[in-house]
């Protein structure tokens, strides 16, 4: 007997969540944004939740902090059908308010079934709500961002890159420079594992909670 890809496990579990009602968000959603992008990817991407567009077209990262996105992987020689680009939450909450910790709760199994399938060696969370879910850490974005890791979330040991979100680049220059900076870290992480960014004291790691 053959085992299924992971690319059949994926999609057998996005139809399984297609009419999920496991939170108060399935009310007001158009539809379940799963996720997009390679189920082999070595690296995969965590944001907050889907916004108005993202609820339209059902893939998360299309409105303009997607598009940044989109920019700042071309930046390190990557496309979105090489990385794999998931949210804490699958369903938008309305008026894009913040994501309840109830919602975070009943949705956030689905986020490590995915991380178990897929198995990424780099999860790269952008913002807070994603950071605060996968890194175990009280500290804030300010003060991790850019700085790896090691977990083992979902059984699967991984490289934790916490980011800015992108939506925070869009009004302010100077987010996008810290972005830009942050994702020439990524790739050296990618490339070389998380000795490329150094140990230690004062180092590119994010201390323990
Ligand atoms: N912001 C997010 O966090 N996720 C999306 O999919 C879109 C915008």
């Amino acid at each position: 007997m053959t085992e299924d890809s992971a690319a059949d496990r994926l999609a057998a579990l996005s139809k399984s969540l297609s009419d999920c009602s496991g939170c108060g968000l399935a009310r007001a959603r158009t539809q379940v944004v799963f996720g997009v992008g390679s189920a082999d990817a070595d690296l995969m991407f965590v944001g907050e939740g889907p916004g108005f567009h993202e609820d339209r077209q059902g893939e998360p990262f299309v409105g303009k902090a997607g598009k940044l996105l989109t920019e700042l992987l071309g930046g390190i020689g990557l496309a979105r059908s090489d990385v794999y680009i998931a949210n804490v939450v699958k369903c938008r909450p309305p008026e894009n308010r913040d994501p309840t910790a109830d919602e975070i709760e009943a949705c956030s199994p689905h986020l490590f079934e995915q991380i178990r399938i897929i198995r990424p060696r780099v999860i790269c969370t952008l913002g807070r709500f994603a950071t605060k879910l996968l890194a175990d850490t009280e500290l804030s974005m300010t003060a991790i961002h850019g700085k790896a890791k090691e977990r083992i979330l979902a059984d699967v040991p991984a490289l934790l890159f916490p980011v800015f979100h992108p939506a925070a680049a869009l009004y302010a220059t100077a987010n996008r420079q810290v972005l830009e900076e942050d994702f020439s870290k990524l790739r050296l992480l990618l490339e070389k594992g998380a000795e490329a960014l150094g140990g230690g004291e004062g180092s590119d790691e994010i201390p323990s909670a």
